[in-house]
């Protein structure tokens, strides 16, 4: 299923390096990432929206290293964010920030105010409140604050509880009823201007027809809005397109783009700037992590294989029961492969809930490395340092060259700014 990690002779390579080299050289926890794979991703979206105008906003949150965020930008992509320090990362990679989106629920006025005095392209607004807010806080520099509404459109994207965003019960957005009146009131506002409309309907989105009863939800709004005098200039339609993590088979981003564009073409709006937020589905399929085999621990109900990364490094499996493909970077010989053995993959930190992978049949010993797959989104950006543990190394890999993009927190990093008594 990724093409841009394949086996060659028995061994894991990312394009055109051994991987058991890299973590000999620097170490595991080891991410790695494949720019091919990002490239990929990419066109996937591009070959969809040809002959239209459409703007990726890269989701920082799916992974934010500098030097993924430059691959980005240098890719022409615009960003996404929801702090003051994912604006401070993208321009730091080299953004343009009239390049940048502003999304999130509990923007700061402090945030606001960087925002605006950087010229960020747009605030993805997502309460009254908020707007009145941004409204003062641009009135007190002088400037208009280029908005955007984020319509919540009550679409189920039938996706796992804790990353579905588009249903009327959680609280991100304007509520489809109130949205027409919503965009009154923002007009209404002298320190406002209203560009666009855009909805997030949630994560790891696996099927098509959420995304095209979404589309067609907004521009119903955007027909009302519009027959009320208020000009949408843009419409983006969020990020969540799902990828393969085992059994999901996600629609192929170009088709679905496609199906979206020809929906769009059939109620008149094809010529519109659209624009999108992918996160997961550019970066999710590019990466893996690689592990250590420390211990097998055969047990009673359970063998366990310990392995060096853990929860702090992968928290999808402990947070939302997540599942990623586990795989031996030396592939197992034929005979070896029929006395696998089943193991929960486990890592080093003190909670129950600190496993990689349950029930996976594997023939590893002690010093094997072990790769976690679709580790490229999700995963370093919500790793955390508990138990003490460094945040690990990362590499990007483009052909033959692996640039190391991140190196392994020391004792310095693990203690930064904290103050001894
Ligand atoms: N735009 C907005 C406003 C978002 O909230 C998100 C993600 C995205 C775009 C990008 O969505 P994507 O294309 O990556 O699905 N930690 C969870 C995923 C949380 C997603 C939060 N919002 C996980 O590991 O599955």
């Amino acid at each position: 299923g990724h093409p841009f990690f394949a086996y060659r002779d028995g061994q894991l390579f990312a394009g055109d390096v051994s991987v058991a080299q890299l973590a000999a050289q620097y170490g595991t926890p080891l991410f790695v990432y494949s720019q091919a794979a990002m490239r990929h991703a990419l066109d996937g979206y591009r070959r969809g929206f040809a002959g239209h105008q459409v703007k990726i906003h890269y989701a920082v949150k799916a992974n934010s290293n500098l030097a993924i965020l430059q691959f980005f930008a240098r890719e022409g992509c615009g960003f996404d964010i929801v702090s003051l320090g994912e604006l401070q990362r993208v321009l730091a990679a080299g953004a343009r920030p009239e390049d940048v989106v502003f999304s999130g629920v509990g923007k700061t006025r402090h945030e606001m105010r960087v925002a605006l005095t950087h010229g960020i392209g747009c605030f993805n607004v997502e309460s009254v409140p908020e707007l009145h807010v941004l409204n003062q806080v641009a009135g007190e520099l002088g400037v208009q604050a280029p908005i955007s509404l984020r319509v919540n459109p009550d679409v189920d994207p039938q996706t796992h509880p804790y990353i579905s965003t588009g249903l009327k019960g959680n609280k991100f957005g304007i509520s489809h009823q109130d949205a027409v009146a919503t965009f009154a009131l923002a007009a209404s506002l002298p320190h406002l201007r209203v560009r666009g409309i855009d909805s997030h309907i949630g994560s790891q989105i696996t099927t098509e027809a959420p995304f095209l009863d979404a589309l067609d939800r907004l521009l119903d709004i955007v027909e009302q809005v519009e027959a009320a005098g208020i000009p949408i200039h843009h419409i983006d339609c969020g990020g969540g397109l799902g990828i393969h993590y085992s059994d999901q088979l996600p629609p192929a981003t170009e088709t679905l783009w496609q199906k979206m564009f020809a929906k769009a073409q059939a109620r008149g709006f094809a010529d519109r700037a659209f624009m999108v937020e992918p996160g997961r589905s550019l970066v999710g399929n590019a990466g893996i992590c690689l592990t250590e085999v420390l211990y097998l621990k055969p047990g009673e109900e359970k063998n366990f294989c310990i392995v060096d990364a853990a929860m702090n490094d992968l928290p999808r499996p402990a947070m939302y029961e997540a599942f990623h493909a586990i795989v031996p970077v030396q592939q197992a010989s034929e005979a070896d492969a029929t006395a696998a053995v089943v193991y929960d993959v486990v890592g080093p930190v003190c909670e129950s809930g600190d496993w990689l992978g349950r029930d996976r049949a594997l023939h590893v010993a002690p010093g094997d490395w072990l790769a976690v797959c679709s580790a490229g989104a999700y995963c370093m950006s919500m790793a955390s340092q508990y138990n003490t543990r460094p945040k690990a190394t990362e590499i990007l890999v483009d052909g033959s060259t692996a640039h190391c993009i991140r190196q392994r927190d020391d004792f310095a990093a693990l203690v930064a700014g904290e103050i001894l008594l």
